[in-house]
């Protein structure tokens, strides 16, 4: 009650106050009452605190769990070297003075440390023989990978329905049967979307592909850089916020269990009891986290909010690191491994080269999707013995040790992410979409890499929809809430064409 008052009196002071912009940081007492409280310091939480800053809205607080900012931007020292468990490539840069890629640009102006990614030129493949050579599958399955999006894009004026990415395989005649054809398809597929052709929408997959990748339509460039520097690709965003973000502006260590909100505003609460009330706040937590409660919001979310967080996919992506007294593999960037399974660890990638961490010993795999979700609950040894079992059926010639160090991040357990990034499945419609980026009410704001339509489960999707929350943000707060537009939504959302029972 005392807080409506408050409100109200300021409502009415700031419509008499006919001259000059309002004075919005005036009216704050207590610690504790913030204008914005931003829920997660990773990309999308941090350049949405940027945009607030420029906004001249300076009473915000950014609230993370962990004890750094960056979310899945991350990185560890493992074996007296930086690698990245999380997000690694700047996806698509810039072609000639078309759009760059954000990431591209933060990453030039903080000097980070990057090295091309030679997918298709610099890579050797294996199959259950040992070394094999499967390149021209290899390309059979770039060509198809494109028909494929090609054909999504097809569908589109026509309104035809959305269906899965297998099925639209399928129907353009690829239907892979050996384990190269299988493995190339992997590459070119699931280790992109973190998930099966079957468990993925044919119409957005094509979408996350054109919008970052292809010129023609939209899209940044086809190049992949990967971060190679020592400080994590952390440091564009931490370097960022640096430029801007007070230490009074930040809590780290600080983890959210409850966020409250109201016509009149939000009150989190943290997991140590502590209470921290604002006029909004933008969620920018994963749709994994959401989809798991992890985070109680109170009243539940409404109905159709909550159709469109379990509507979507949080997929994991995994990198299992292994370092050896000194390296028995390829001198390729990357290795293909077909095994009769599909899925079983079949991409390598080599960080002991020129350019990358010469010298380091250290190669890693990356599994996906169901697999990913699987191993996360064998233990370290039994993954381990899964990796070398791999490696002495890729190089059975070679005497291969018991690696020095060994490592890999569970994303999908982790109650902080519960995946790696998201993945739109073929049920997935496009007002679902709509819903899950859209406000509830005035006072609470999603943001993230899985609320951008174009593109999702990139960092750059995050950074886009960080500005966008904050700036829609900054307009409810400078206007004293009158110039507060909601995001549109949908109560339901029909069928195309009814299903009527025969
Ligand atoms: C293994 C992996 C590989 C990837 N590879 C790439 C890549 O190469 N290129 C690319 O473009 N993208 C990649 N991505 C995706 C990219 O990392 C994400 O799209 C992006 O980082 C998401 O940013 P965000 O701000 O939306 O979410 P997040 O980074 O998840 O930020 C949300 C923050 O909220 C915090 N949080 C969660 N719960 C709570 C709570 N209860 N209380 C307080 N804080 C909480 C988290 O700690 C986190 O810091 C990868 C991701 C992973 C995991
Ligand atoms: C707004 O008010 C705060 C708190 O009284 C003050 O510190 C700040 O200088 C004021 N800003 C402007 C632009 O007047
Ligand atoms: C966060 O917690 C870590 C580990 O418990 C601690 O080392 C660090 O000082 C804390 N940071 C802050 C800002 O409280
Ligand atoms: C593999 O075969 C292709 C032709 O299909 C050839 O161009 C390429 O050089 C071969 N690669 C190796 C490593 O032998
Ligand atoms: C993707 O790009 C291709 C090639 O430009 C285009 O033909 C297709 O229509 C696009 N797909 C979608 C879903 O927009
Ligand atoms: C709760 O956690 C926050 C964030 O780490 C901290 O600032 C606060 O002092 C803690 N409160 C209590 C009562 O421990």
């Amino acid at each position: 009650m005392a807080r409506l008052t408050r409100l109200l009196l300021f409502t009415t002071t700031a419509a008499l106050t006919l001259a000059g912009p309002t004075n919005h940081t005036e009216k704050r007492a207590t610690k504790n009452d913030k204008e914005v409280l931003i829920l997660g310091g990773g990309v999308a939480g941090i350049i949405a605190a940027r945009t607030l800053f420029e906004k001249n809205v300076k009473n915000f607080l950014v609230v993370e769990a962990r004890d750094e900012l960056g979310g899945r931007m991350r990185s560890m020292e493992f074996g007296g070297h930086t690698v990245e468990l999380g997000a690694n490539w700047i996806q698509g840069t810039q072609h000639g003075s078309g759009p760059a890629n954000p990431i591209y640009t933060l990453a030039k102006k903080h000097g980070l440390k990057t090295m091309e990614s030679d997918y298709f030129g610099s890579i050797e493949t294996f199959d259950e023989t040992g070394k094999v050579n499967y390149t021209k599958t290899l390309m059979d399955a770039v060509a198809a990978f494109t028909d494929l999006t090609i054909a999504a894009g097809a569908r589109v004026p026509t309104q035809q329905v959305d269906l899965n990415c297998r099925t639209g395989y399928s129907l353009i005649g690829k239907k892979p049967k050996t384990p190269a054809e299988k493995v190339t398809e992997y590459f070119l597929f699931d280790w992109e979307h973190a998930q099966t052709p079957e468990q993925s929408s044919w119409i957005a997959s094509a979408w996350g592909n054109n919008f970052t990748y292809n010129v023609n339509e939209g899209g940044f460039s086809d190049d992949n850089l990967l971060c190679v520097d020592p400080r994590g690709f952390k440091h564009i965003i931490k370097s960022e916020a640096d430029e801007f973000l007070k230490p009074e502006q930040t809590l780290l260590n600080a983890t959210v269990a409850k966020i409250a909100y109201s016509d009149d505003g939000v009150v989190v609460t943290l997991s140590n009891g502590t209470r921290i009330t604002a006029d909004y706040a933008i969620t920018t937590f994963s749709v994994g986290v959401l989809q798991q409660d992890d985070v109680i919001f109170e009243p539940a979310l409404p109905m159709w909010k909550q159709e469109a967080i379990q509507s979507t996919k949080m997929a994991t992506y995994t990198k299992l690191f292994l370092q050896f007294e000194k390296k028995f593999w390829f001198d390729t960037q990357f290795a293909l491994y077909a095994d009769k399974v599909r899925g079983r660890y079949p991409v390598w990638q080599s960080l002991d080269m020129e350019g990358f961490l010469p010298g380091s010993g250290i190669i890693f795999a990356t599994v996906t999707g169901d697999w990913s979700e699987a191993i996360e609950s064998l233990t370290n040894d039994q993954v381990e013995a899964q990796l070398l079992s791999v490696l002495r059926t890729m190089f059975p010639t070679i005497d291969i040790p018991k690696p020095k160090a060994f490592f890999f991040q569970r994303w999908f357990t982790d109650p902080l992410y519960r995946g790696s990034y998201s993945n739109w499945p073929a049920s997935l419609v496009t007002p679902h979409h709509m819903n899950l980026r859209a406000n509830v009410g005035k006072r609470l704001w999603f943001a993230g890499e899985a609320t951008s339509q174009k593109y999702v489960g990139f960092l750059q999707g995050a950074y886009f929809e960080g500005m966008d929350a904050g700036n829609n943000v900054a307009s409810c707060v400078v206007s004293g809430g009158k110039q507060c537009q909601s995001l549109p939504f949908a109560e339901s959302i029909p069928n195309a064409s009814p299903y009527v029972p025969q």
